[in-house]
């Protein structure tokens, strides 16, 4: 079985899986959040930003661009094949409007002309595997009828799929029933994406897809850090032990943006960004958030969060279980 992070622009950036990496484990590789490519002259050693050189993480990492222009995807392949790197994912789920309405992500999911003649040019020329990251469809699931046959001509690595369509963006439950139905149609290795937040969502998705090996955890991991050590069934959970090991990577990683980012202002919406997440996990969390996404200045905010740890907070891991099963009760996971 494969665990992989999923790409989370603004989330699980160098900082995140880094020290997210020192302090929990479970995964075996992350995805990075894509790099925005419209023309190939864009493409320099700056362009792999926090990627880096390979090697310097100790969770592999895959790239991921994203954009409609092969001869980009081509350059960008070239400069992360010199680097050592032997993957280029193509994301083809942003759902974003602003992103989608120019034929890029999940707009794509409309135009399978379109990803055939990318696929054509990439596929014949890329130093480097391709893979690709997709939602079911940008309007209708039904587009995938028409793109998976695409997929299925060339030589992808693996597909990783988030079974619900761009409009949706993250709406709904993802839908079993379509992803079903990809997985059938597809030839390549899948990698199951979508609303993993606990041990019961995740025995539920491994009993009705017996075939997937590999999983991508995203929003489920951000609240709660230890979630892919829990599906492994390697935590321990003793209340306190749980507490000082979120405490010590919290500290690091607000010390490792404090290091990154320029003047407190950045580094307090950061880690508001990060409370977003976290919260989630504490029973006390929401309440406290509403608190402290209140508070402008760095050290009463600090305060603030040395309150919440002195209080000793408890736990709720899995805000959002059981949903699997609920879909099974509706008859949602089954094709009509
Ligand atoms: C804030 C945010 C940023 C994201 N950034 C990316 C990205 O850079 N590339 C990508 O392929 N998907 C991106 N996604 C989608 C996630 O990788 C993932 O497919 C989605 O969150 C569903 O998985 P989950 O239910 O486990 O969170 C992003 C999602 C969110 C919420």
């Amino acid at each position: 079985m494969r665990m992989i992070m999923a790409p989370m622009r603004g989330y699980t950036d160098a900082v995140f899986r880094e020290v997210w990496s020192r302090h929990f484990t479970g995964l075996d590789e992350a995805v990075a959040p894509f790099i925005s490519l419209h023309k190939a002259s864009e493409v320099s050693l700056k362009t792999l930003g926090e990627l880096g050189q390979k090697g310097t993480f100790s969770l592999p990492v895959t790239p991921q661009m994203l954009g409609n222009q092969p001869e980009a995807f081509l350059d960008l392949a070239r400069l992360l094949a010199d680097q050592g790197y032997t993957e280029l994912n193509w994301n083809l789920g942003c759902p974003f409007p602003m992103v989608a309405k120019k034929a890029r992500g999940s707009g794509l999911l409309c135009h399978p002309d379109r990803v055939d003649a990318f696929l054509e040019r990439v596929c014949a020329a890329s130093p480097v595997e391709v893979s690709v990251k997709i939602r079911l469809g940008r309007q209708r699931k039904e587009e995938m009828e028409a793109i998976v046959p695409i997929l299925n001509r060339y030589p992808l690595s693996r597909v990783m799929v988030h079974p619900r369509i761009g409009t949706q963006m993250y709406t709904g439950r993802p839908d079993l029933a379509g992803f079903e139905r990809f997985r059938a149609a597809c030839h390549h290795p899948l990698v199951y994406n979508g609303d993993i937040w606990s041990q019961r969502d995740f025995t539920g998705l491994t009993r009705r897809f017996p075939g997937i090996t590999s999983w991508m955890l995203g929003r489920g991991l951000l609240a709660d850090p230890f979630l892919a050590e829990r599906l492994r069934g390697g935590f321990r959970g003793e209340r306190e032990e749980t507490l000082a090991r979120f405490v010590a990577f919290y500290e690091e990683l607000e010390a490792a943006y404090a290091a990154r980012l320029s003047g407190p202002s950045h580094l307090l919406a950061r880690m508001k960004g990060w409370w977003a997440c976290f919260h989630q996990s504490f029973t006390e969390g929401e309440r406290f958030f509403r608190k402290i996404r209140k508070i402008e200045n760095l050290e009463a905010f600090g305060k603030a969060v040395q309150a919440f740890w002195d209080a000793e907070p408890d736990w709720q891991f899995s805000p959002n279980e059981g949903w699997v099963e609920e879909a099974e009760g509706k008859g949602m996971n089954k094709e009509a």
